[in-house]
């Protein structure tokens, strides 16, 4: 099979024939093949193990169709080098048993070193682009600082952020300590994937719909920036023939302040499904390719429906160069697979019948 390379055209906001789609959160416990070699596994053991993380990796590509694999791996695989002890817990899922609470505890944090910390991520990286090179590129990603920070001072997934959003606000050096050292980190982090072979790059900011527009600019986003900054900059010329590589920025529930997350930077803004295509089209520069932006959900309707709103959000984007589909965030683990197959073939075949 020849290399397709339909995502990387697009990110780089060439015309395409068709438009790419992958999804986030592709490989998982949808897919009963993932749920196999789970079986004897912790999801942790499975991240560090570069054959198993890239025999995951594929399977969305070789069995769902998609036209980009996304490293297997996870956005908390930073934590254990940084000094934070990481656990995931069933049903309950990321735990951190010494979680931020003080500036002092901000100060006790280390930077991490993605070749210290983290070399089955990049040694994965090695292997998948190998087993990939007649299939599709390979993304790879970190979490945005809010977002890291969030699980380092919670110590869990939450929906209320008291303890991150209190710190913030009532311990400002330590906050500005606290970020500053993902920021470095998560750099850092990026640039070694991108050295160490992945053909496009996203920035999962997660959680920072869950902040106002405020905070969001006085205290969030001048880490945001100094990431994409730094990490467009470094991805200058690293792709093949010279190109860049494409860096991706999804700040998921921010459709309320796109033009901060505009300000932010990145080459193309994953949208979640709460923002009307039609709309981002109209108020977003076009310098940024746009990601996304079914509602995950939609694949628990009928394939009418499913169909119908694609070509719905395909008509909503019409000729702009730069769309990769996308779900609107990560596919949930009760989808059935076929549906799954059925919304990438209708991507592909329906934006070809549209673009082509
Ligand atoms: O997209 C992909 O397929 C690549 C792999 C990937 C995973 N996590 C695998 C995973 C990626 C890109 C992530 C990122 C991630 N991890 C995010 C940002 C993405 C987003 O949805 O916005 C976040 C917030 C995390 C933290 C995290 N890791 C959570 C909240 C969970 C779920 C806990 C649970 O049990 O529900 C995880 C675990 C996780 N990460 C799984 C997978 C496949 C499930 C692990 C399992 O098999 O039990």
């Amino acid at each position: 099979m020849a290399f397709n390379d339909l995502f990387l055209r697009a990110a780089r906001l060439e015309q395409t024939e068709a438009t790419p789609v992958w999804m986030m959160r592709q490989a998982g416990r949808y897919m009963s093949e993932y749920r196999e070699i789970r079986a004897n596994k912790t999801f942790l053991e499975m991240c560090y193990d570069p054959e198993l993380a890239v025999e995951v990796t594929l399977q969305p590509v070789d069995l769902i169709g998609v036209d980009a694999a996304i490293l297997f791996s996870d956005i908390l695989v930073l934590f254990p080098g940084m000094g934070l002890d990481l656990d995931f817990q069933s049903g309950v899922g990321p735990v951190i048993h010494n979680p931020i609470r003080s500036k002092a505890d901000a100060e006790a944090l280390k930077f991490g070193d993605p070749y210290r910390d983290t070399p089955y991520v990049m040694e994965s990286i090695k292997i998948a682009r190998h087993e990939l090179k007649d299939k599709v590129p390979l993304i790879g990603f970190s979490g945005a600082p809010f977002t890291l920070a969030s699980y380092a001072i919670e110590g869990r997934g939450t929906r209320e952020f008291i303890n991150c959003k209190s710190f913030m606000w009532n311990e400002p050096e330590g906050w500005d300590i606290l970020m500053t050292k993902f920021t470095k980190s998560i750099i850092d982090y990026m640039c070694a994937q991108i050295d160490s072979g992945v053909q496009a790059i996203q920035l999962f900011d997660s959680w920072v719909g869950f902040v106002s527009p405020i905070d969001y600019e006085k205290r969030i986003l001048p880490y945001s920036k100094q990431v994409l900054d730094a990490v467009t900059a470094h991805a200058k010329g690293k792709g093949e023939d010279g190109k860049d590589v494409p860096v991706i920025h999804f700040a998921n529930g921010a459709t309320s302040m796109m033009d901060l997350v505009q300000q932010a930077g990145g080459n193309i803004l994953g949208l979640d499904w709460r923002l009307d295509m039609k709309n981002a089209v109209k108020t977003i520069d076009p310098r940024f390719g746009l990601q996304g932006n079914i509602d995950p959900i939609t694949l628990f309707a009928s394939e009418e429906t499913i169909k119908e709103t694609v070509v719905d959000i395909l008509e909503a984007v019409g000729t702009r160069p730069g769309h990769i589909f996308n779900l609107g965030h990560g596919i949930q683990k009760t989808t059935d697979p076929d549906k799954a197959r059925f919304f990438i073939k209708t991507v592909q075949e329906e934006s070809r019948r549209i673009r082509g």
